[in-house]
């Protein structure tokens, strides 16, 4: 269920690294543009640069690291208990690099969102950039996806496309790639937080209709 119509959806943003998608939802959310409140930030790693932006946007941060747990299972409890203790409603997954197991899934069924950069089902896992560039294929993007115990796997609800060029490299790709999520991700975290995007079984719902695939945005803002 999401969050009742009158209360505001508490986000739980998780990520690894740099952290720009946390950036680009947190500016939204200043702005008034994206009805939420930024409960907590996680990382999974100590010095992540996402920590600053979360610190520097007065966000709660906290680290729960694998490393500092005993097995998988007692990390993964640790995050749900911190998720529950700040009464997360949602949690957005932006760059984070662990897979979440049971303990915080099967709490959060259909409340829980990813970013992962390319045109899933087309290159799941790691490396996508290199990888679409070796296959020469015309198109990369990415897609917002509903989290599921299967890695990049779980219903995809949008993804943007973008044309590869010719003198393309990972990086640039990337730079691209990534500018296209920071309005892309902000956008699928509004439908959630409006009610008007569900998870029922392996479909995506989106306003009150069954998707037959994900919403496709060529490129730019469609705002
Ligand atoms: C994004 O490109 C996202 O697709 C992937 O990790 C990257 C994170 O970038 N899952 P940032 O940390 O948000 O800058």
């Amino acid at each position: 269920m999401n969050a009742a119509p009158d209360s505001v959806t508490r986000l739980a943003v998780l990520a690894s690294g740099n952290g720009s998608n946390l950036q680009a939802i947190l500016r939204q959310i200043a702005a008034g543009a994206l009805p939420a409140t930024a409960a907590m930030v996680i990382s999974d790693v100590h010095n992540a640069r996402a920590l600053q932006r979360a610190d520097a946007a007065g966000v709660p941060s906290q680290v729960i690291a694998p490393g500092d747990f005993p097995d998988k299972h007692s990390w993964n409890e640790a995050i749900a208990a911190a998720l529950e203790s700040a009464g997360v409603d949602l949690i957005v997954l932006a760059g984070f690099m662990r897979i979440l197991g049971q303990p915080v899934l099967a709490r959060f069924a259909g409340r829980v969102l990813n970013v992962h950069p390319s045109l899933l089902p087309r290159y799941p896992g790691l490396k996508t950039y290199q990888r679409v560039l070796a296959a020469g294929d015309k198109e990369h993007g990415s897609s917002v996806h509903f989290v599921t115990e299967q890695l990049d796997g779980g219903p995809v609800i949008a993804q943007v496309v973008l044309p590869i060029l010719g003198n393309d490299d990972a990086l640039t790709l990337q730079g691209r790639v990534v500018g296209a999520e920071h309005w892309l991700y902000p956008l699928v975290i509004r439908w959630f937080v409006s009610g008007r995007i569900e998870m029922r079984g392996s479909r995506v719902w989106l306003d009150g209709r069954a998707l037959g695939g994900p919403v496709r945005f060529a490129g730019s803002d469609p705002e």
